[in-house]
């Protein structure tokens, strides 16, 4: 197919937009995701840094970085990215650089507490409320009212530090049953205090890290969230409860909402639980679309990200000329193909190569991340 053809087929989708005051050159974000490449203690050095200069030579408009912990007691894992006090700033400055030298390619930081699904050997999880997770086997510790004030100010004081090392915006990681989604879900929020009962009181300490960080750094640095709207387990949160949540981010002023879903205790309840569904055909492609669907018409301005198995860019474009959503976002595909934008940009608009076969959730856990099937598939030829 022509050039020019395919860049009319395409044009939504490698046309800018904004978020916030930010504008990104297509409408292409790299999910977060956890390589695994940080050095111990969560310090940036070359390999995270080459591994950040791939991506962004490859012609994603935004990436987000991997969950990035705003306290010593945040993180699952010595090799994730922390930035909880001033000894990260020059690592992450350096990682902000190569990322910057790319014409025009932005970098949001992912910020994280692991919360209930916390299992760092010294510090014991933590939590809204004392629900035993049946995957890790612990019983987190219920937070006081003065714990959770503590919290929302790290993670405020870690916002101003992505600031300053460059970072275009951040993501608040809100999902997956780490600590902030916990406080939106009735399965792990049992409080009857100013943060739970309600649903206004279960999204306050969003709305509190939302309005402590504006406060501090205005509308220049975007404020965006990955919010969970699914915990996939009996009890768990459901889009009519986290529909509402997201209004009221959107009215709080949250410049961007990736919705997002499922818990570690999904895997227990189903065999293809979110967040990384396996894709069997295209009719397992884009699974968060019928969420957005429902979403996106509540939330005003607030852009819409859409992740999970996106990877026909004629469906990508079709969503966003739907108005389905203002972006799309992708996890797995670009670990196979970092320059994925790339290709379909310059003519190749076959589907992603990646097969969702979530081999790369199996290698995080143990070392940096890399495509098994791609690796296979090398070592054949
Ligand atoms: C190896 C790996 C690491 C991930 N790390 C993160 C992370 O740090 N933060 C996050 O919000 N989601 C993380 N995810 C979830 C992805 O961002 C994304 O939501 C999910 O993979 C669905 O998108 P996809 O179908 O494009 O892969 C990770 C997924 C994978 C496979």
């Amino acid at each position: 197919m022509k050039l020019v053809k395919i860049m009319k087929e395409l044009k939504t989708l490698f046309s800018p937009e904004k978020i916030g005051n930010v504008e990104i050159k297509n409408r292409i974000v790299r999910s977060a995701t956890f390589e695994h490449r940080a050095e111990k203690y969560g310090y940036v050095g070359q390999k995270i840094i080459d591994f950040y200069d791939e991506l962004a030579r490859g012609g994603t408009g935004l990436i987000i970085t991997g969950f990035t912990g705003i306290d010593p007691s945040a993180t699952g894992s010595p090799y994730q990215l922390r930035l909880d006090n001033d000894s990260y700033i020059s690592g992450h400055k350096k990682l902000v650089k190569i990322v910057h030298d790319q014409p025009d390619v932005k970098l949001a930081i992912q910020i994280v507490h692991m919360g209930r699904q916390g299992e760092h050997p010294r510090f014991p999880p933590v939590a809204p409320s004392p629900i035993p997770e049946k995957t890790t086997g612990l019983t987190p510790k219920e937070l006081s009212v003065e714990e959770i004030y503590e919290l929302i100010k790290r993670f405020k004081e870690t916002a101003i530090r992505a600031y300053e090392c460059g970072y275009d915006m951040v993501q608040l990681h809100a999902t997956h049953g780490y600590l902030l989604s916990n406080f939106v879900s009735p399965y792990t929020n049992k409080r009857r205090d100013e943060f739970g009962g309600s649903i206004e009181n279960m999204a306050k300490i969003l709305v509190e890290i939302f309005n402590q960080t504006r406060d501090e750094l205005g509308k220049k640095f975007p404020i965006t969230v990955k919010l969970q709207t699914h915990d996939s387990v009996p009890g768990g949160l459901t889009l009519d409860t986290s529909s509402k949540i997201a209004e009221i981010l959107a009215d709080t002023g949250y410049d961007a909402i990736e919705p997002s879903g499922g818990i570690y205790e999904s895997q227990l309840a189903h065999k293809n639980p979110y967040p990384c569904k396996m894709i069997k055909s295209s009719e397992g492609e884009n699974y968060f679309l019928s969420t957005a669907k429902m979403i996106k018409p509540l939330i005003n301005k607030t852009k819409l990200i859409l992740v999970g198995g996106i990877k026909n860019p004629l469906s990508a474009e079709k969503i966003l000329n739907d108005k389905q959503a203002d972006f799309i976002s992708m996890c797995r595909p670009l670990i196979y193909e970092p320059d994925l934008p790339n290709r379909w940009k310059n003519g190749d608009i076959s589907p992603a190569k990646c097969t969702s076969c979530n081999s790369c959730l199996v290698v995080m856990r143990k070392g940096p991340v890399y495509c098994v099937t791609k690796k296979n598939l090398e070592k054949k030829s």
